[in-house]
C-alpha cells in the first residue's frame, strides 16, 4: 500500500515517518514537493504518484497570524484539502484528513462528542471546519474519507508547547501559564499510531459509516496544570536544576490575537471502541516527551 503524507516535516509528519508500518510504502512530501498554496500542483502530484491513501498532516497552523492571513490559512486549511479530495474521488485513494477541537467554540461542559455542532470562534478553526465540510461535500458519504479530529499536540519533533515551556523554565524565573482554557494534550507520536491503525484497518468501512474521529491523550488538564507538570518533570529527570516557578494566570489577563476555546476536550470513545484501543493518560505521554528530549539533549 502507498501512502503519500503531507507535511511530512511537521511534527505529526515527522512521527509518521518514525513509525510507518512495515507493509506500507511511504511518499513523504513537504512544501516543495507538494505545496498546499499551488493546488494545481497538488492535483498533478496525486494524477502522477496515484497513493491509496493520502495522510494530510499539512496545515497552516498560525493561530494567531492566521487572522491577519485568513485567505491564506482558508486556501491551505480548506481550498487544498477539497482539491486533495476530488483528485483522489478520481483515482481512487483515500484521505485521512487530520483536524482540530478549534472547530468548536468551546462552550460545552462535557467532552466533545463527533456529531456536536460545530462553531469555531477564530479563523483557524474556521479555515479547519471548511475544509472539513468541503471534504464531506466532495466525497458525499462514500467510503473514500475519514476526518480525525485532535486536539494541543505535542512531542519531541517540531515546534510545540512542552518544548516553549521546557526552554522558558530553563531562562527565567517565573512563568505565567493560563489556567481557564481547559483540554487534553495529544501525544503526537501515539497520533501516529492512531492514524497508521485507521490506514491499516481501514476503518472507512466501519458499519456506521462514521467519518469524524476524535483522539487525543486521556485526562483533563488546563495549559497551567501541563507546564507546572513539565516543571517537576523536568526536575525530577534532571534536565533542569532549577526550574522557573509557574504562575496561574487567566486569559483575560493572556490576550492573544485569536480567541482560544475555554474548553476543548474531545470524546474520543468511538475511536476508542472501533480501534479497540485505550488512550495513554496525558502524563504519561509528557513523562516520556520529556525522556526522550533528555536523552537528544535539548537543552544542551
Ligand atoms: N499542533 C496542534 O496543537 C494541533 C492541534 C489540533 C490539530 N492539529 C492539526 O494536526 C495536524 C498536524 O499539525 P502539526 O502539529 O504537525 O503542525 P506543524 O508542526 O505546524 O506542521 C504543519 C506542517 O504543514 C506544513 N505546511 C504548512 N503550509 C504548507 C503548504 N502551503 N504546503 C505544504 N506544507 C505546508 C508545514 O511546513 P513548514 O514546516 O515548511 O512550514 C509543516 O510541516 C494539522 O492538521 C493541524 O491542524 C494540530
Amino acid at each position: 500500500m502507498k501512502v503519500l503524507i503531507t507535511g511530512s516535516k511537521g511534527q505529526l509528519g515527522k512521527e509518521l515517518l518514525k513509525n510507518i508500518p512495515h507493509d506500507i510504502e511511504v511518499i513523504p512530501s513537504d512544501r516543495k514537493t507538494f505545496n498546499l498554496l499551488d493546488l494545481n500542483n497538488c492535483r498533478e502530484f496525486i494524477f502522477d504518484n496515484k497513493p491509496d491513501w493520502i495522510i494530510n498532516a499539512a496545515a497552516y497552523t498560525a493561530v494567531d497570524l492566521a487572522e491577519d492571513e485568513e485567505e491564506k490559512a482558508i486556501l491551505v486549511n480548506s481550498e487544498a484539502p477539497i482539491e486533495i479530495a476530488k483528485a483522489l474521488k478520481k483515482t481512487g485513494g483515500k484521505l485521512l484528513h487530520i483536524s482540530t477541537d478549534f472547530v468548536f467554540d468551546g462552550e460545552s461542559s462535557s467532552p466533545y462528542k463527533i456529531d456536536h455542532e460545530p462553531n469555531p470562534i477564530n479563523i483557524y478553526g474556521k479555515s479547519k471546519l471548511l475544509g472539513e465540510n468541503g471534504i464531506k461535500n466532495v466525497f458525499q458519504n462514500n467510503d473514500q474519507y475519514i476526518i480525525l479530529r485532535t486536539s494541543w499536540v505535542m512531542g519531541s519533533e517540531g515546534n510545540n508547547f512542552a518544548k516553549t515551556i521546557l526552554k522558558l523554565l530553563k531562562t527565567k524565573e517565573k512563568i505565567s501559564v493560563v489556567y481557564d482554557q481547559i483540554g487534553c494534550m495529544t501525544s503526537s507520536k501515539y497520533l501516529s499510531i492512531i492514524c497508521w491503525l485507521i490506514i491499516q484497518k481501514d476503518i472507512t468501512k466501519n458499519v456506521n459509516n462514521q467519518k469524524i474521529f476524535h483522539w487525543t491523550d486521556s485526562g483533563v488538564s488546563s495549559w497551567f496544570d501541563i507546564a507546572t507538570e513539565i516543571g517537576e518533570l523536568s526536575f525530577k529527570l534532571n534536565l533542569l536544576k532549577k526550574p522557573a516557578k509557574v504562575v496561574p494566570i487567566s486569559s483575560e489577563n493572556f490576550p492573544t490575537k485569536a480567541k482560544r476555546p475555554n474548553f476543548s476536550l474531545l470524546d474520543c470513545s468511538s475511536t476508542k471502541e472501533l480501534l479497540k484501543i485505550e488512550n495513554n493518560n496525558w502524563r504519561c505521554s509528557l513523562l516520556e516527551i520529556l525522556q526522550e528530549l533528555k536523552s537528544k539533549n535539548f537543552l544542551m
